[in-house]
């Protein structure tokens, strides 16, 4: 789909023209005024939409009135929202080109409008034989310059989302390697020997189980002058079965996704290039299977870390914190200003702050409120949780520096204060997206499916 920049939408042919309404006044189609408001009394309240033909009367076929809701309380997000409500209703009738023609929006609203056409626009349709109709080309008049950024973000959004829609026989730890090399970066490939060279004990652990070998990915953006240096880590774990603590089938019917940290720093990697930031970035993902097999690693197991930390396995579906265990010293050990990892860490953050916040914490205030700023206005919603000192008691083991479990009580502050283990020297924020990253029915402008959690918050971060 085409986004076309048109400076009057009344004289382009198209499908469907949207319009805006707010609560109690008018829109800028007399049609719409006279049939929708004043005959069938449409309120225009926030989401509400109302469709009518225009009866070869004007160029748009059909007029397509959203409902903004009351003036005062219309935002950025609800401008996102109701643009991707829209274009699927234009969808819903098989309208090829639709232009927007929104008015009386105090706020530049380029960029937010983008994401919402760009996220409704999203279906993975690949395996499926016969294809829904979509959109072609819309129209609108709007800031080029912010509409080119979000398009590229939203194209690595559609990236990251195909990828963790993709089910565990494709993405496998060997085709996110090869992803990874795609992308004319400067990228390193560790197989199994040389991850334990490197001492990646919790990592390779992991990885035991499946007959799929891991892959550790290093990519590696450098601009001229770097004014910051930050690495980003996906958890990358292709499938999760819980490994010998065996999640049960409804619980593991979705776990294909739990690679989706990784595909969001895959997302965010595949343009890096475009965007050409002053930011020295890297990219790294310890991909692995966590599965059964005969060699599984099990429950009582000890494993020493990258930093030489001894780790008793309590339970082998906490895997995830085990290979970004070894990721964090990696990426602590390169000397970089921060790290941001993003992980489907823990069903706890999920039962905590639902499916609309991702959980977040860190070593330092600053990067973590940094984060949440910038993610809030870019449409994403991060929630900071605490790692009190107390929660660390229960992630006490008798023969080893620690267990990869704590209570079950606060599981993600407890997996946050876990992972802090292996920080050293960095400054460090942890994304929990275990309850954002994958919806399993629609919600809101996304479809059932991989969301592209972080694709818009870390992207925007690092153009901040
Ligand atoms: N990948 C899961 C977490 C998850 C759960 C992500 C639901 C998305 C949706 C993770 O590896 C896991 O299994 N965590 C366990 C940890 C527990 C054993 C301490 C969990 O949350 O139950
Ligand atoms: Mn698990
Ligand atoms: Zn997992």
């Amino acid at each position: 789909m085409e986004i076309k920049l048109i400076s009057n939408l009344k004289e382009q042919e198209c499908d469907v023209l949207v319009v805006n309404q707010f609560e109690g006044e008018k829109t800028t189609e007399e049609i719409a005024n006279k049939y929708a408001i004043d005959e069938d009394k449409f309120e225009g309240k926030f989401g509400q939409t109302y469709l009518l033909p225009t009866y070869g009367k004007q160029l748009a076929r059909k007029i397509l009135v959203v409902g903004f809701g009351k003036k005062e309380e219309f935002n950025p997000d609800k401008l996102r929202q109701a643009t991707g409500k829209a274009l699927k209703k234009a969808m819903s009738i098989e309208a090829k080109t639709v232009g927007y023609d929104y008015s009386g929006v105090d706020f530049d609203w380029a960029e937010q409008f983008t994401y919402g056409i760009g996220i409704a626009d999203y279906k993975f349709d690949k395996y499926k034989t016969k294809k829904d109709s979509k959109v072609e080309t819309v129209y609108v008049n709007a800031s080029k310059e912010s509409i080119e950024k979000a398009e590229k973000i939203v194209k690595a959004m559609k990236f990251s989302r195909d990828l963790a829609n993709e089910p565990a026989q494709y993405a496998t730890p060997s085709k996110l390697a090869e992803i990874a090399q795609s992308f004319g970066l400067d990228t390193k490939i560790y197989d199994k020997e040389e991850c334990e060279k490197m001492g990646m004990g919790a990592y390779l652990a992991v990885a035991k189980g499946s007959s799929q070998p891991p892959k550790f990915i290093h990519m590696k953006y450098t601009p001229q002058n770097p004014k910051k240096r930050i690495a980003i880590i996906g958890k990358g774990i292709c499938f999760d079965s819980g490994g010998l603590d065996i999640k049960p089938a409804s619980s593991m019917l979705t776990m294909k996704d739990d690679m989706s940290g990784a595909a969001c720093v895959l997302g965010v990697m595949s343009v890096i290039k475009e965007f050409s930031p002053e930011v020295e970035v890297h990219g790294i993902i310890a991909a692995c299977e966590n599965m059964p097999g005969c060699s599984a690693y099990k429950p009582g197991d000890i494993l020493t870390a990258k930093n030489g930390k001894t780790i008793e396995v309590d339970n082998t579906d906490a895997e995830g914190r085990l290979t970004l265990a070894d990721a964090l010293c990696y990426a602590d050990e390169l000397g970089v200003d921060e790290i941001i990892d993003l992980a489907t860490l823990t069903g706890a953050c999920m039962v905590a702050l639902g499916t609309v916040a991702a959980g977040i914490v860190g070593n330092n205030d600053e990067l973590v409120k940094d984060i949440i700023n910038t993610a809030k206005i870019c449409g994403e919603r991060y929630w900071e949780l605490p790692m009190y000192e107390e929660y660390k008691e229960s992630l006490k083991s008798d023969i080893a520096d620690m267990q990869n479990t704590g209570s079950r009580w606060g599981g993600a502050s407890t997996a946050g204060l876990f992972l802090k283990e292996f920080v050293d020297k960095s400054k460090w924020a942890h994304i929990d997206i275990a309850g954002v990253a994958y919806y399993d029915k629609p919600q809101g402008e996304f479809v059932k499916g991989s969301t592209g959690a972080g694709v818009r918050a870390i992207l925007n971060y690092i153009l901040k």
